[in-house]
Parts: structure tokens; C-alpha cells; sequence
């Protein structure tokens, strides 16, 4: 009780904030990033680097109302053909400006609902990326499935061009609410998909789940978590349900008479959360759960855990590179996204040139406070000595920084000479903690809530 009215004081249950999966966040790119920087930020990729792959598949057979991914529908095969076709063409104009013996060391197919494209073409794009850029050793490649949208022959498909980690969407498992979000989808489909991934032997499984969806309950959420550890994933990601229509129109289908309060919410989070963890999971970061045994664990035991458009990853490569229309690139240098509409992007591909049409450029302090960001929202805890020999703070300006958010958070945050910490209690506030070290004007982007 007494956490809850602190959390109400420091205005939890109010405010919209970022999920800093980036720094800056997307709402600050402008349009000074453009082809040019991407094809030679793609250039100084070092000889024999190893670097991560994002592929971006923008169709689904049906549109979940509840989704706030970028993506289209289509029933039938013809545009996602074309769009494969510009997928394979944009994999040359990459491969031609990197540097020999670049290797892979993640590759992430995402969408939309990359298992809407037929085995063929899959094994054909699969090709096509380890011609440009091979997997290194130990590499990962994971590919997000919808399991009312995949079949043996689609699995086979993905399983013998190597996808070694397969990430299924759940949401939640109860039916009046898959109702109200638009995404029907029974256990027992979720439970076929999950054994055709598992008998072949695929080694990791990672599922989504979310909370604070309309008419979700303590006792329905617990309900659902319960069905998704009967199928035993390595990895889960239990997301906030942003309610966000003015951003994703699909959503307006979604009466939010029924929608938790943010109160409700936060409590609908612990109880899965301690579900996860009395069976064994360790908690990673503020939203993902994983085996001890999963590369999360592994990298957040060792101080590894990073953050990234995928939410946490334990991939250390430099340079994460996006194709397809909409992805988002990160280099040393900054951010690069691609033109947003499959048409736009497609023309671009067409015409011999890549779609960036806007992004970041990093200054120093962004370098630093990026760094900062991440820290909190992986380990809770960020040290004033790394920030400094690492990024170049400046002492007492980092000093001054870490008063000013004790001011603000009270006890909620833990300032020391070795840097500042976030306590258990304060880990709901991660993303408003996160938000003080922002330097930039927030006040236009239509954020989610903040918990
Ligand atoms: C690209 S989507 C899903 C992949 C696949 N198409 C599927 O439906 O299973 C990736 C994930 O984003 C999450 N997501 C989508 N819309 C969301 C929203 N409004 N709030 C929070 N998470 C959302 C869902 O958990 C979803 O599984
Ligand atoms: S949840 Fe998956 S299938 Fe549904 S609209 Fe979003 S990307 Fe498409």
C-alpha cells in the first residue's frame, strides 16, 4: 500500500513514457539521415566484423485490432511476392558495400508475419541474406510466427535454412478477450505450432504475452500464464498492451470502456510476474523472462544485457542493420529508418538506391546518455565510472544529473559515489527514471503508459 501511494505520488499511474528500446526514441529522427549516410555507415563496417540483421515482413493475413505493429493485410500472394522480390534486391545493394568477412551473428525476421511468405520464398531470402553475409559462429536466427499462420512444409522450410529461435505471438488465451482484441487463436493452435517447433528440434522458443488488455483479470491473466508455461518456452516477453488508436487506427475497434486502470495494470504485471518466477524464470529487465539456461540469463548474470528494437537481446555486435520498408539500422554512428510505406521503399529499391528516409546522427552526450538509458533499463543500475572513462561525462556534470533524479524519486533511486541504482520497490518506475536522463522534448510523441 505504501509503495502503491508512493507510486502515485511520483505521478506512475499518469504518466506516458518511452520504452527507450532506443536513444534518441523514433519520434526525434529527422530527415538529415538519409541514403547516402546509410550506404556509408554500412561501409565502415570493419573487415570481419560481426554484425546483427533485421528483415521486416509488413503483412499479415488478418489484422489483430490490438496491434501496433507496422503492417498491411493481404489474402493473397501477389504483393507479398513483389515484396520479396525487392527484399532480395535490397540484399544486393547491401552486400555490394560491405567489407569481406563481415559475419552474422543475429538475424531476426519480423513483421507483421514473415510465416505469411510460402516455404520457397523463404528459403530462397535465407539464401539470399548468408550470400550477403554469412552466419558466424554460434549465430542466432530467429523468426517471429503467428500459429494460426504456419504449417509443417513453412516449418521445414525455416528449420533447414537454420532458424534456430522461434518466437510465437500468445497475447492471452482467453477467448472473451482474444474476442475484444481481434485475434482469435485456441490453445490448441498455439500447442500444434509449439510441437512442430519443438520436434524439430529448434533450439530455443520464445513467446509474447501481454497485460492490461480489456477485460484481463488477475485471475484470467494468471490462467493464461499457467497454459503458456504448460508449453515450457525458454524465453518470454510479457508487454503492456499500449493502447495507442490515434497511433494504430485498428485499435479504435477496441472499446476502452473494459481496458484495466493503470493501477490494475501494474497488478495484473506482478501477478504474472511472480508465476514466471516461481517456476524458475529469472526476471530480465522490466519485461522479459527467461530460463537460466536462455542466452538472456547468461548475458544479464555476466552484465551483458542489452537493449534493443526487439526489446532485450544478448547480442553484443556493433552495428544492427534493418531492411525492408520501415526498419531501423543502428551503427556507431546513429540510427537510419527506412521509408515507412512498402510502396516508397520498394520504388527506392528499384531505382538502385536504399529507402532511408530519415534517423540520428549521434552527438556525444546522446553516446553517454544512451549508455545511461540502457543501463537502467537492463540492470537497474548504472555506474558514474563508465559513464566517464567510457563516454567522456563529465564528473560533476554526471554528479549534479544523478542529485537532481534523487530530488525527484526520493528513495526510489540509490545515488553513490559508484553511480545510481533503482531499489526492487522503484522498478516500476524504471521508464520515468529512464525518462529524467532524456534530454530531449517529449512532450509531442503520443507515448504509452507507463506501465
Ligand atoms: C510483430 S508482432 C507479432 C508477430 C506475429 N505476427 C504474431 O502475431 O504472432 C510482435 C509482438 O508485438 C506485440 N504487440 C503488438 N501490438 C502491441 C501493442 N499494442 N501493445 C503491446 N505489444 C504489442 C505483440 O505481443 C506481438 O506478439
Ligand atoms: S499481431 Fe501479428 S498477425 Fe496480428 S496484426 Fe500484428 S503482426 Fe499481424
Amino acid at each position: 500500500m505504501e509503495q502503491e501511494s508512493q507510486l502515485t505520488r511520483l505521478g506512475l499511474f499518469d504518466a506516458r513514457v518511452p520504452r527507450y528500446t532506443s536513444y534518441p526514441t523514433a519520434p526525434h529522427f529527422a530527415g538529415d539521415v538519409g541514403p547516402m549516410e546509410f550506404a556509408h555507415w554500412i561501409e565502415a563496417i570493419p573487415e570481419g566484423a560481426s554484425i546483427s540483421l533485421y528483415l521486416h515482413v509488413p503483412f499479415c493475413r488478418r489484422l489483430c485490432w490490438f496491434c501496433a505493429c507496422r503492417t498491411q493485410g493481404t489474402q493473397s500472394e501477389e504483393p507479398v511476392r513483389a515484396y520479396a522480390e525487392t527484399l532480395l534486391a535490397e540484399l544486393r545493394l547491401f552486400k555490394e558495400r560491405l567489407a569481406p568477412g563481415v559475419t552474422l551473428s543475429r538475424l531476426h525476421w519480423g513483421g507483421g508475419t514473415p510465416t505469411l511468405m510460402p516455404g520457397d520464398m523463404m528459403r530462397r531470402l535465407a539464401d539470399a541474406v548468408f550470400d550477403a553475409v554469412p552466419m558466424g559462429e554460434g549465430a542466432e536466427f530467429s523468426v517471429e510466427i503467428d500459429p494460426n499462420e504456419i504449417d509443417a512444409e513453412r516449418i521445414d522450410a525455416l528449420v533447414e535454412s537454420g532458424m534456430n529461435r522461434a518466437s510465437i505471438g500468445v497475447q492471452d488465451f482467453d477467448p472473451q478477450i482474444q474476442g475484444v482484441i481481434g485475434r482469435d487463436q485456441s490453445y490448441e493452435i498455439t500447442k500444434a505450432a509449439v510441437d512442430m517447433i519443438r520436434e524439430r528440434d529448434v533450439a530455443s522458443l520464445n513467446a509474447d504475452i501481454l497485460y492490461g488488455l480489456p477485460h484481463q483479470t488477475p485471475t484470467k491473466i494468471a490462467d493464461s500464464v499457467q497454459k503458456l508455461l504448460s508449453l515450457g518456452p525458454d524465453r518470454v516477453a510479457l508487454y503492456g498492451y499500449a493502447h495507442v488508436p490515434w497511433m494504430a487506427r485498428r485499435q479504435t475497434m477496441i472499446p476502452s470502456d473494459h481496458l484495466p486502470t493503470p493501477q490494475e495494470r501494474l497488478k495484473l504485471f506482478e501477478v504474472a510476474r511472480e508465476l514466471f518466477v516461481a517456476d524458475g524464470y529469472d526476471e530480465i529487465g522490466i519485461d522479459h523472462f527467461a530460463l537460466p539456461t536462455d542466452g538472456l540469463s547468461i548475458a544479464q548474470r555476466a552484465g551483458k544485457l542489452r537493449r534493443n528494437f526487439q526489446g532485450y537481446t544478448d547480442d553484443q555486435a556493433e552495428a544492427l542493420v534493418g531492411l525492408g520498408a520501415s526498419s531501423i539500422s543502428r551503427f556507431p554512428q546513429g540510427y537510419a529508418q527506412n521509408a515507412p510505406a512498402t510502396s516508397a521503399h520498394t520504388a527506392a529499391i528499384r531505382a538502385d538506391r536504399f529507402s532511408t528516409s530519415r534517423g540520428h546522427r549521434f552527438t556525444a552526450d546522446d553516446k553517454m546518455r544512451a549508455r545511461l538509458i540502457e543501463a537502467l533499463m537492463c540492470d537497474f543500475e548504472v555506474s558514474a565510472a563508465e559513464l566517464v572513462q567510457d563516454f567522456g561525462a563529465d564528473p560533476e556534470e554526471l554528479s549534479a544529473l544523478f542529485a537532481t533524479c534523487a530530488e525527484h524519486f526520493g528513495d526510489m533511486v540509490q545515488v553513490s559515489a559508484e553511480g545510481l541504482r533503482i531499489p526492487v520497490k522503484a522498478r516500476p518506475l524504471t521508464r520515468m527514471i529512464a525518462r529524467h536522463f532524456d534530454a530531449y522534448d517529449l512532450s509531442k510523441a503520443g507515448h504509452s503508459s507507463a506501465i
